[in-house]
């Protein structure tokens, strides 16, 4: 069903010629990630959304892997899971909108109890938040007396309230040293445990959790692609497994692949992540080439344009999280942010 026929007091999504004129120079910025036929349906929501957003005084956060139209078109924040939290944790608006997966929408609402925070659809999830129960973490502690357990912050409120400190790909090897043992347990993405344990004296005890994205990868597609492309540049995110980033050039964060582009300004560029991330790091570097392998996440895909409308024009999906879960979990994500700081 088309948003406008959903009731009354939704906007007009007609593409008229001044919604074309308006909308002009973002779709110049975005011309050679978005085909002009999706356009006329991309851009009246587009602009619906944005006005929206100030009538109830709200703001989208975007995770890198959202579309370019997202990302570009109406977050006013993008960024890593790192970034996300802590501008979480500053955002001044009544409704936070999270355009990513359900962690990152709980994250969102663990630093910012006080505000509507909503998720555009409930089915966002993450197959590494969905590997690794509560009751796991309790085993592994009676497995491992004492040794503190560091949660990826692609986990449920529920695991984060059993851990001991959050982080995220960006800050994994300084959290395990921040707790001054010799051994810490990594829950739940093992690739992430292993290349982390590859970084640092502190033994680091993996779990078995995988991304169903990055754990595709494999060292034979990257030397086909070196193989067909001379001089290319591969980048990996330490979701991969950890034979993919040695035969990488760097590894880091979504946010550090980002950089290490914007820096280094290679003549031709793999990602070796989620699909939309070359999409939309290619609209703010013109002169880089990205060859796309593309493994694409299907979670991260449930949120469109169409369903962030409906979130602000209805208070639709509104996460909220049991207080007794909340507390602790907030504890450890906020002592990440802390050491951050
Ligand atoms: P980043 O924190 O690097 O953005 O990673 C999040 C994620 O889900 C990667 O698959
Ligand atoms: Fe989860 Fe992997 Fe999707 Fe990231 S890419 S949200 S880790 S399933």
């Amino acid at each position: 069903m088309n948003i406008a026929q959903i009731n009354g007091l939704t906007p007009d999504l007609s593409y008229t010629p001044e919604i074309a004129d308006e909308m002009a120079p973002l779709y110049d910025k975005v011309k050679d990630v978005i085909p002009p036929v999706e356009w006329p349906v991309f851009a009246p929501l587009i602009r619906a959304i944005n006005q929206l957003k100030v009538e109830r005084h709200a703001i989208i956060l975007a995770h890198n892997y959202q579309t370019p139209e997202i990302f570009h078109g109406v977050a006013d924040v993008v960024g890593d899971s790192l970034q996300l939290a802590r501008e979480a944790a500053k955002a001044d608006a009544d409704i936070i909108v999270q355009c990513g997966v359900h962690f990152m929408a709980e994250t969102a609402k663990l630093l910012n109890p006080d505000k509507t925070v909503l998720i555009p659809d409930t089915g966002a999830g993450c197959s590494l938040a969905e590997s690794v129960t509560p009751a796991d973490i309790r085993d592994l502690r009676c497995q491992y007396p004492g040794v503190p357990v560091v949660t990826y912050i692609n986990t449920s409120a529920a695991v984060k309230a059993e851990c001991d400190i959050c982080c995220t790909s960006s800050n994994a090897v300084k959290i395990v040293e921040s707790l001054g043992t010799e051994r810490v347990i990594l829950v739940p993405d093992e690739f992430l445990a292993r290349n982390v344990n590859a970084q640092t004296e502190v033994d680091v005890i993996a779990f078995s959790g995988r991304c169903e994205v990055h754990e595709r990868f494999t060292v034979q597609e990257l030397r086909d692609y070196r193989a067909g492309h001379d001089g290319l540049k591969i980048i990996a995110h330490p979701e991969c497994p950890p034979e993919v980033l040695d035969e990488a050039d760097f590894a880091g964060s979504t946010a550090g692949m980002i950089k290490w582009v914007q820096d280094h300004q290679p003549q031709k560029v793999m990602m070796v992540t989620e699909c939309s991330m070359s999409d939309n790091v290619a609209v703010e570097n013109p002169n880089v080439e990205f060859i796309r392998p593309c493994n694409l996440c299907p979670h991260m895909k449930k949120i469109t344009l169409q369903n962030i409308l409906e979130a602000l024009l209805y208070n639709r999906h509104e996460v909220h999280i049991d207080p007794t879960i909340a507390a602790p979990a907030r504890r450890a994500v906020e002592r990440m942010i802390d050491l951050g700081r």
